[in-house]
């Protein structure tokens, strides 16, 4: 098999001329002819102006470039798109697909013998992940890394659980403008992803524990220098990836993919994983069923104690073992015998334990925050496809509720009317935002987190039963059903839901269900209509292809399995 300069030549018609002419440019760069006769790792670069969560990436990749010289290989960056998460309109999940072309089709037209993928912001790794799956060449994961917390007066603040805390105690006038400015200014202090168990930190522990990364550095904050020694190591194994040719299908295996769906459950992961674990799995023609997520849900304690759904932040989870003694707690449950790009097992990794477990963060299996795992699915006939809550993150008090919709027909007419101090709501009242969904909005933004109506906060109330067919940031807390499936954009009951219908929530059933009569249903049905797409350009192709939420938003084309 080709490798090097040689892999994949440019098509004249003529190999040698092709590789002579290649070597000719390379040596343009200065490359000596020894240089150029080592294995050659790329490293995917997500840098970017508009991603500050990836600040620090060029410092990141030079550590990566000194383990790739150290172990006798060639490192080679190239530029891929970033998704800096809160700089595009209308939201990042309408470009992770294309991130994930745009890695799949460089890595693979490339001449490289592996790869490293440095990205880290929520979208950036399961992009990276799902290109890399397609491309089929040796490919290892390096994360950013999370950020550190900062201070505002006496109160620790992490992106972005607090952000959220803030804004609601401001929009309930709880504080000031100038008290909210000052949050502003303390909420992101150091280059990072967001500092809690959302979904850039879920996404690390689940690039760990399918074995796509080095053992132990998902939550190794951004600004340590860990992180760098981290960025060397990964360098090193690179190039010995480069030649035991481990593929990622040999890596993301549907037992692998079992155990991230069990350790992020255990870790009280973000909703919007369980979407982008379904788009890895799905590059690789492994489904994921949400009956089997509650099967795993229910025989999964939730171990770590961070925000959302618990008390500390990502440094804290670092210091206390990381994901390592995550895994080592959920060891009997584990899939041992699944290969990692180290070329050892996860048994292997495990037999070296963790030498110290803070147990405040990450508990033992015997004394779990929740005993079972933090996400939970939901069927009826609201969610015939399926829905998903985070329990670990929600109030138990409102599991049980049957009431009364208010139904907000699009992300417009929840901005024109929430606020209304008319707004016929009640504590009681169920929340219903429509056509929020991968069509609908479209690229369903994480929208699912329904402000409450300000006259209900000002009063006190915190929390709602909220439905929708959004995402929702990973950093958010509430009870909130989101990716309601199918969405109402393409004719989902959801569709069909109207201010005053009675909503049934039981989720001890894993019940969703609309109370209507089947013949008013039918009445609705018949004059509701469905989303039309842009006519030009990528957000075409976007609406033309875009799968629901349970074949995790991919594209239908880019499965190994195309779907419709
Ligand atoms: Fe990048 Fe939260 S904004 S990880």
């Amino acid at each position: 098999m080709d490798h090097g300069l040689a892999r994949g030549l440019t098509n004249y018609g003529d190999r040698d001329f092709a590789l002579y002419l290649r070597r000719s440019f390379a040596r343009s760069m200065g490359y000596s002819s020894a240089s150029l006769a080592k294995p050659i790792v790329g490293i995917a670069d997500s840098g970017s102006g508009f991603n500050n969560c990836h600040r620090q990436l060029p410092e990141l990749i030079e550590s990566v470039k000194r383990g790739v010289l150290a172990a006798g290989g060639l490192p080679i960056t190239f530029p891929t798109i970033s998704l800096g998460e809160v700089f595009l309109d209308p939201t990042s999940m309408m470009y992770r697909n294309l991130m994930s072309m745009d890695v799949e089709e460089m890595v693979r037209a490339q001449p490289m013998d592996a790869v490293v993928l440095v990205g880290g912001c929520d979208k950036t790794v399961p992009a990276q992940l799902m290109g890399a799956a397609s491309a089929g060449v040796p490919a290892i994961q390096l994360v950013a890394g999370p950020m550190m917390t900062g201070r505002w007066q006496n109160e620790r603040l992490g992106a972005c659980t607090d952000c959220r805390r803030f804004w609601a105690r401001y929009r309930a006038g709880g504080i000031s403008k100038d008290e909210i400015d000052g949050v502003e200014s303390r909420l992101a202090t150091t280059s990072g992803t967001c500092a809690v168990m959302g979904t850039a930190s879920t996404m690390a522990c689940v690039a760990e524990t399918l074995g796509m990364t080095l053992p132990g550095t998902a939550a190794i904050p951004a600004v340590h220098a860990d992180r760098l020694r981290a960025g060397e190591a990964t360098g090193e194994a690179a190039v010995r990836l480069a030649e035991s040719r481990i593929t990622p299908d040999r890596v993301l295996t549907a037992e692998a993919i079992e155990n991230a769906l069990r350790v992020l459950l255990a870790i009280g992961g973000s909703t919007n994983a369980i979407i982008h674990l379904t788009a890895i799995a799905g590059r690789v023609g492994v489904p994921i069923s949400l009956e089997r997520l509650n099967t795993i849900s229910d025989e999964t304690p939730v171990l770590v104690d961070l925000k959302p759904s618990g008390d500390f932040y990502m440094e804290d989870f670092f210091n206390a073992g990381g994901l390592g003694a995550v895994l080592a707690e959920l060891r009997p449950q584990l899939h041992l015998g699944c290969l990692t790009v180290t070329g050892e097992t996860l048994g292997d990794r495990l037999d070296a334990t963790p030498r110290y477990v803070d147990h405040a963060v990450i508990r033992p299996r015997s004394e779990p925050i929740l005993p079972v795992g933090g996400l939970v699915a939901l069927f009826g006939s609201l969610a015939p496809g399926g829905a998903i809550l985070k329990r670990s993150a929600a109030d138990a008090r409102l599991f049980e509720t049957e009431a009364s919709a208010l139904v907000f027909d699009s992300l417009e007419d929840l901005a024109a009317r929430v606020d209304d101090p008319a707004l016929p709501v009640t504590p009681e009242s169920i929340l219903v935002l429509k056509h929020a969904g991968p069509k609908g909005a479209p690229g369903m933004p994480e929208a699912g987190y329904l402000p409450i109506p300000q006259k209900l906060g000002r009063a006190g109330v915190k929390d709602m039963v909220r439905i929708s067919d959004a995402r929702m940031s990973g950093t958010a807390f509430g009870t909130i059903v989101l990716h309601v499936t199918p969405e109402a954009a393409v004719g989902g009951p959801l569709a069909l839901a109207r201010t005053g219908d009675r909503i049934r929530l039981s989720v001890k059933d894993r019940r969703l269900d609309l109370l209507v009569d089947e013949a008013v249903l039918a009445k609705r049905r018949a004059t509701s209509t469905t989303a039309r797409g842009p006519s030009r350009g990528y957000r075409r192709l976007y609406m033309d292809h875009v799968l629901q939420a349970d074949h995790g938003c991919d594209f239908d084309f880019l499965r190994k399995e195309p779907v419709g």
